[in-house]
């Protein structure tokens, strides 16, 4: 995810139980590109001890298929295409989900790719631009370019963030594509992760956004699978993670800047602050130093009250989650 799934936020997720593969914010692939540096060091400076793909995005042929050779030089997992990216300004330059407006370049490009990628070749999509209408044909092209695996984000590029996913739309691409299918979108926790899960039979899943709000997630979706009891996470345990999170990405600065620092960590803590007081929410956007961030956090976490499984449901960042249950 852009500005968040960087080496140091791997490495804190890693610590609290990693999934089984990261995948980098995207590289913006165009004409005269150069590889970002600040991305390219989640790839040379992981830490997890776990693979990780890198993403590239854009609809320049020949400059994606030169960065994928580039990207391919570097101990990646493999190379990932964002179809998916809802952003107008990616998507008015027909690159990431604005590509699936015209299934004809799509095809261009993935030939490209598959070619070009002597390692493994995945797609992250959506299940099509204006309407899921159009998601059988986005299958056709799909199921043309031999691709190791397809990422599905169940929703259209113009239903954003805001809605239920469709998850019988990653049901019919299990059952007609033939490499594996991910599944992804809304998972909040074990009783999304399984319900998604049961809905489609994809060969797996990713999560993101719930992985800021509560990193222990994969490990507690590994845990219900192998029949264990899950861990049930505190406010004093959520305490440790941004404690964890603010030393981990402080590291990561050239010249460390406090109040810079504590903005950064107000991205997170967007994610992170769902589900407790609208207090606390309130009080930690106004914090400007290092000592007033944690003054904040101290005061609303600094105890073992569990935490609520689910984020509130109507917020702008988690919406249509109990769809899937
Ligand atoms: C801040 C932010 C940045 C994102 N950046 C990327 C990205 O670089 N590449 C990508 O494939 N998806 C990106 N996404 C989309 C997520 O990977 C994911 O598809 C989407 O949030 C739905 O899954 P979730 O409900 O588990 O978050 C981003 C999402 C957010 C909220």
């Amino acid at each position: 995810m852009q500005d968040v799934t960087d080496a140091a936020f791997m490495k804190v997720v890693a610590e609290f139980g990693a999934p089984d593969y990261f995948v980098t914010e995207y590289f913006r692939v165009h004409g005269h590109y150069q590889i970002e540096k600040h991305i390219l060091k989640s790839i040379t400076e992981n830490e997890t001890g776990r693979p990780v793909f890198a993403q590239l995005i854009g609809q320049d042929i020949d400059a994606l298929v030169r960065v994928a050779k580039q990207l391919e030089q570097y101990p990646v997992a493999g190379i990932d295409l964002n179809l998916g990216c809802p952003a107008p300004v990616v998507c008015r330059k027909d690159a990431g989900g604005g590509l699936l407006r015209i299934p004809e370049r799509m095809d261009e490009i993935l030939a490209a790719l598959r070619e070009a990628v002597s390692g493994r070749f995945t797609v992250k999509t959506r299940v099509g631009f204006h309407s899921i209408d159009e998601f059988e044909r986005l299958l056709e092209v799909f199921s043309k370019h031999a691709i190791d695996a397809l990422t599905i984000h169940g929703r259209t590029v113009k239903e954003r963030y805001q809605t239920p996913v469709h998850h019988d739309c990653v049901r019919r691409a299990v059952e007609s594509l033939p490499c594996p299918v991910i599944a992804n979108g809304n998972m909040v926790d074990v009783s999304t992760a399984r319900a998604y899960h049961a809905h489609t039979g994809a060969a797996g899943l990713m999560i993101g956004r719930g992985a800021i709000r509560h990193p222990w997630i994969f490990q507690q979706i590994r845990d219900s699978y192998e029949g264990k009891e899950p861990k049930q996470i505190t406010r004093l345990d959520l305490l440790e993670y941004v404690e964890v999170l603010f030393e981990t990405t402080a590291a990561a600065w050239k010249v460390f800047d406090p109040s810079k620092h504590v903005n950064k960590m107000k991205k997170y803590m967007v994610y992170i602050s769902q589900g407790l007081d609208a207090e606390f929410e309130y009080q930690i956007r106004r914090a400007k130093t290092p000592e007033q961030f944690f003054e904040i956090c101290r005061a609303f976490m600094d105890d073992k009250t569990p935490l609520p499984d689910f984020p509130p449901e109507h917020s702008k960042l988690f919406c249509g989650f109990r769809d899937l249950l």
